[in-house]
């Protein structure tokens, strides 16, 4: 996809598909577009002309180090925060994973998932069905009366993803959600994700310092430099799936599209201020 941009007029963010489509030169299927982001926080150069377009039920992995904006884009786009330049489109309804969120904890872990229905003004028994549901296919339902100080982390942020699914949304921003996960149970959540990702049309932005992880599950991977953030490299990944497990990532294919990554992380850590 293209990458060229018409000129933003002005500041913008939408959160809801526009009619007619924005502008003359965008892409009407796109589910997710960044065009010209910038992010300034006093002195501090966070993001610099960031252009993105994501294209329905795409599954694109953001990776960059530490400081580059990952973070300070996902919530431009989730609506938290407006760029000091550029525009910011996101078709439909959002929901966000971050890292480290925390469940409610006066709450079991089927009102949890339950919560943003509750907020639409869903009926409880509905609600709660949609949550069983949803607490199955991350395979949590014998937990669903369990209050989440006695789920271990990778269980809760599993809550974590049940609750972001259950309002079905167009388009799901996870900000590094595995990152405080052992190994082992990052990578059963790297091939879940994929699988419940699969299994619908959501469109997927998936930020992670991990290379092998943006590979192991991205249909792209678009690399960051270093503050200010830009993206350097966007990357389709033609490797077969499934490719979550350990041994996938062992693969000459694999092992090459992870170092030519990293090769362009290398230059653009060089790159700050
Ligand atoms: N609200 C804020 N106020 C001031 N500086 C911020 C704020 N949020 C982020 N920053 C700075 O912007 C830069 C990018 O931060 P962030 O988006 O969190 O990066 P990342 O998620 O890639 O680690 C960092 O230097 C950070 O200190
Ligand atoms: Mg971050």
């Amino acid at each position: 996809m293209s990458n060229e941009w018409v000129e933003p007029a002005s500041v913008e963010v939408v959160h809801e598909p526009p009619s007619p489509p924005l502008r003359s030169g965008h892409d009407p299927h796109c589910s997710l577009l960044i065009a010209h982001c910038s992010q300034q926080f006093g002195a501090v150069p966070a993001l610099a002309s960031v252009n993105l377009a994501v294209r329905p039920g795409e599954f694109v992995c953001l990776v960059g180090p530490s400081g580059c904006g990952k973070t300070s884009l996902l919530r431009i786009l989730a609506g938290l925060a407006r760029p000091t330049g550029g525009t910011a489109y996101l078709a439909g309804r959002v929901a966000t994973v971050f890292q480290g969120q925390s469940l409610f904890p006066w709450l079991t872990a089927v009102d949890n998932v339950a919560y943003g229905l509750q907020l639409a003004g869903m009926p409880t028994a509905r609600r709660r069905e949609i949550a069983i549901e949803q607490l199955r296919r991350v395979g949590l339902e014998r937990f669903a009366r369990a209050y989440p100080h006695t789920l271990s982390g990778g269980m809760q942020q599993r809550v974590n993803i049940a609750r972001a699914l259950a309002v079905n949304p167009d388009v799901l921003l996870m900000d590094e959600p595995f990152g405080s996960l052992d190994e082992q149970t990052r990578i059963l959540m790297q091939e879940q994700l994929v699988a419940l990702w699969q299994g619908s049309d959501t469109t997927v932005l998936f930020v992670t310092h991990s290379v092998d992880e943006a590979v192991a599950m991205g249909d792209r991977v678009c690399v960051m430099s270093a503050r200010p953030g830009r993206i350097i490299l966007d990357l389709p990944i033609d490797l077969p799936r499934p490719r979550t497990r350990y041994a996938d990532r062992e693969g000459i294919a694999f092992r090459a599209t992870a170092t030519r990554i990293w090769n362009v992380l290398e230059q653009g850590l060089r790159t700050e201020d």
